[in-house]
């Protein structure tokens, strides 16, 4: 290994501009990722959907079951639907909510909008607890909007969930935050659908004839 320190081939400038053609570029990508950091950041997009997805319970069943003769199938193959709310359907529903926490809520308080609420509590609605299919008609049309009482505007989701997550969705709200009323069954929505397909509502049901319509349905 020789010592070429006192070598004075290289002129400063040229170490400078080494410097200048390495340190530029690099800066720019730098700032560049800076920049994105910062628009992403700043696009404030929640990420509601992905902690509001369950985690599976099955995989972890299956993952420390030990091959022998006796097979995993059982604990990944949800409970057929009973009377309450099982695991599977609260989960769906759980995942489904993401839709409504918009203007609900996570916790389904409402959402606060500066001093006003997006949509009202559903803890303890009566329109929700009550009457099976009522809950399925705010679903199916939405509510129209008459006063000024809430921010948001609930329109028909009826095309966005299908009759699973519809029942799922309000079995699990029917049941969270202290409420409880019983499960709707995929059956239950299904025909909702099928019986208030003529109820003719573009902007939604008014409050006061839901009751009327839902009656006039039986
Ligand atoms: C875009 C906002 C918005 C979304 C999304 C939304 N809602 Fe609503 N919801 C409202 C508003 C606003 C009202 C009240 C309408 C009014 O009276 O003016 C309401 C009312 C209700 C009510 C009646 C509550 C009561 O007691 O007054 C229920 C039940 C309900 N929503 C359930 C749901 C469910 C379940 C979902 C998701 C599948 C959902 N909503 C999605 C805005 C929304």
């Amino acid at each position: 290994m020789s010592d070429e320190h006192k070598d004075s081939s290289h002129p400063v400038l040229a170490i400078i501009g080494k410097i200048f053609i390495f340190a530029i570029p690099a800066s720019l990508v730098v700032m560049l990722g800076l920049v994105g950091v910062a628009f992403l950041g700043g696009s404030g997009v929640e990420v509601v959907e992905a902690s509001a997805k369950p985690a599976p319970v099955a995989a972890a069943a299956e993952s420390s079951a030990i091959p022998a003769a006796e097979p995993v199938v059982a604990a990944a193959s949800p409970a057929a639907a009973g009377a309450g709310p099982n695991v599977s359907q609260m989960q769906l529903g759980k995942a489904a909510y993401a839709t409504c926490a918009a203007c609900h809520g996570p916790d389904g308080a409402g959402l606060k909008a500066g001093p006003m609420l997006m949509a009202p509590s559903l803890h303890g609605s009566e329109l929700l607890l009550g009457d099976v299919d009522a809950a399925l008609l705010i679903i199916l049309k939405g509510i129209a909007k008459e006063g000024m009482d809430y921010m948001g505007m609930m329109a028909s989701l009826g095309a966005g969930l299908d009759d699973e997550k519809m029942a799922a969705v309000l079995t699990y709200t029917r049941n969270s935050w202290g409420n409880s009323a019983p499960a709707i069954t995929v059956e239950e929505a299904a025909a909702a659908r099928a019986k208030f397909a003529d109820v003719n509502a573009p902007a939604g049901v008014r409050r006061a004839e839901i009751q009327a319509i839902v009656d006039a349905h039986k």
